[in-house]
């Protein structure tokens, strides 16, 4: 049976889409206090064939970084200043939830940390964030070696067969192979099971498929039409869906009575300080049923799962996909990057320590995040009225908002904004060396590495929330260093072997969004030996 992931968006608390939208509406007819803030008037049919944070950022261009935009009966405020943004994420994280996000994820991942509201999100995240701690990340990197291992061994072959018939390139379809290699990472990662997706295809691996495919129709479909009694029973791709919501969440449930038939419970501290080199499971399930006093029912613990399985899964593949689609296009940052990596890894593979020294590989990862954020839009509805504070290029004074106010905070605008980047649209790794605040803006900290020592990789700290590839405040991403080192361990294994080109214009690979940017018809790339290692 498929009880709890389902049961929540049919009960009573849940706002239907719509509703909340007519409600919005008239708050903006009634001339409510957004009444001042600049519109963006769209036509649906600025949208057609584009996807729409594209959009949102033309209209940031003309309208400034705080607009709001009415579509028909939809109506959402979108944010692209990072002091506004610093405002709703972090200073008054608490009056917003995750409106028509959690609407939508809901049916998929249930009561789990993304969609959770505070009360069930605050005593989960309380338990989930201490298991990623430092010995279980160091840990995760054997595990990111050997499946890019395995990748790489995947193409070797295929390549040795291929220059067996004279040829010396393989075609390959990237975003595809990524993608299987962060599904395998992810599933040894947070419950030590092994998809093995590289190698094979399995009904489970096309569930979770299925299911990532249905969450990303339900996030640019129009009319949520799966609410409607019956639709799913009657309309086909809901049962199918239905189908491969039960085959992942019996998988799941299968690891969950292993994991509490073995379970050894201990304290937190001593999880995090078990000798990790010597543990047959190391993934975040075992921490999560032996932890003392953590006791929760199986439907909450799977729920966490199943949203740690689609959060680290698609965003890291959509990074080491435009991460390779940016170098393909800069030869020169290739090379930079290959130098690098001779010299720290020779021919061995990457190791915990090493990763601090793969610095070029480490930026082309964030650089990536900045022009391509997973996902381009945070969302957010906010549970009271409040008072945004005046932002860049805004009104000295802010907007007051009122209760039920959809909101976009657009990462995607404020990573490409032109009042806080050199040259936005540029693949510029090196940039974060040199980033500086040259127009000093009132509030608004700019750019300094000080304020988050020990940081491996540039984060919304460092940027004062110019630059937030995993969000910010109290819900930013928990796996944000685990994807991290994963990307850099990927990116530095396959660079390390293969000259990569892409196949066809980069003009040719159009992007489309669900929860992640990615690509239409797949990223075809031609992969070779590097022709100055032998
Ligand atoms: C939340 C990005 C990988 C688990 C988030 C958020 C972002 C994000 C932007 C904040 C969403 C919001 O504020 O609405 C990414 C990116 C990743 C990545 C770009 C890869 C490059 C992962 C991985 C895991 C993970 C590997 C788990 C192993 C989560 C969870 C949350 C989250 C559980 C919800 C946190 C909360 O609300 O307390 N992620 N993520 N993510 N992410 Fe990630």
């Amino acid at each position: 049976t498929i009880r709890c992931q389902s049961t929540s968006t049919d009960g009573p608390k849940t706002r239907n889409l719509l509703d909340n939208a007519s409600n919005l509406l008239t708050n903006f007819l009634s001339g409510g206090s957004l009444g001042s803030m600049p519109v963006a008037e769209g036509a649906v049919s600025d949208l057609f064939g584009r996807p729409l944070f594209l959009a949102l950022y033309d209209w940031f261009l003309e309208h400034g970084s705080v607009y709001k935009l009415a579509f028909g009966p939809k109506a959402f405020v979108v944010v692209s200043d990072p002091i506004v943004a610093r405002h709703i994420l972090r200073e008054n994280a608490f009056s917003y939830d995750k409106g028509v996000l959690a609407d939508i994820l809901e049916p998929i991942m249930g009561k789990g940390l993304i969609p959770a509201d505070l009360d069930t999100w605050k005593p989960r995240r309380r338990v989930i964030a201490p298991g990623f701690h430092a010995l279980y990340l160091e840990s995760m990197v054997k595990v990111f070696t050997n499946c890019s291992g395995r990748t790489i061994s995947k193409f070797e072959e295929l390549l040795e067969r291929e220059c067996l018939q004279g040829g010396e390139a393989i075609e390959l379809n990237l975003e595809a192979e990524f993608s299987s290699l962060a599904l395998d990472i992810i599933g040894l990662g947070v419950f030590n099971y092994d998809f093995g997706s590289v190698t094979k295809e399995s009904p489970i691996i096309k569930a979770v498929y299925g299911t990532l495919f249905e969450a990303e129709h339900r996030s640019t479909f129009y009319v949520p039409y799966w609410k409607f009694p019956l639709a799913r029973w009657l309309v086909p791709r809901q049962r199918k869906f239905q189908k491969d919501l039960k085959d992942i969440n019996d998988c799941l449930d299968g690891l969950i009575r292993n994991a509490k038939e073995t379970r050894q419970e201990t304290d937190v501290e001593k999880l995090q300080q078990r000798d990790y080199s010597n543990l047959k499971d190391a993934s975040l399930l075992r921490f999560l049923v032996d932890m003392r006093g953590a006791d929760v029912d199986d439907c909450q613990l799977r729920d966490d799962l199943m949203t740690m399985l689609i959060a680290g899964h698609e965003t890291t593949a959509a990074v080491l996909t435009w991460a390779v689609f940016l170098l393909a296009q800069n030869p020169s940052k290739m090379k930079k990057a290959q130098a690098e990596i001779d010299t720290v890894l020779g021919q061995g593979r990457p190791t915990f320590d090493s990763l601090k020294k793969l610095e070029f590989i480490r930026l082309i990862v964030v650089e990536s995040l900045r022009l391509f954020p997973q996902p381009p839009l945070l969302i957010r509805r906010s549970l009271k009225s409040d008072s945004l504070p005046g932002g860049h290029k805004g009104k000295k004074d802010g907007y007051a908002i009122p209760a039920g106010t959809d909101i976009f905070v657009s990462v995607y605008n404020l990573h490409r904004s032109p009042y806080f980047w050199d040259k936005p649209h540029e693949f510029e790794p090196e940039r974060f060396l040199a980033q500086r605040n040259s127009e000093g803006i009132e509030g608004w900290a700019g750019f300094d590495p000080s304020r988050s020592p020990g940081a491996l990789y540039p984060n919304e700290i460092i940027s004062d929330f110019a630059f937030l590839p995993f969000g910010g405040g109290p819900r930013k991403c928990v796996g944000d260093q685990f994807a991290l080192m994963e990307s850099t361990v990927a990116l530095a294994m396959l660079l390390q072997k293969f000259d990569v080109e892409l196949k066809g214009p980069p003009e040719s690979v159009e992007q489309v969004t669900g929860a992640t940017i990615h690509t239409k018809n797949g990223l075809w790339c031609r992969v070779k030996k590097r022709s100055d290692v032998h």
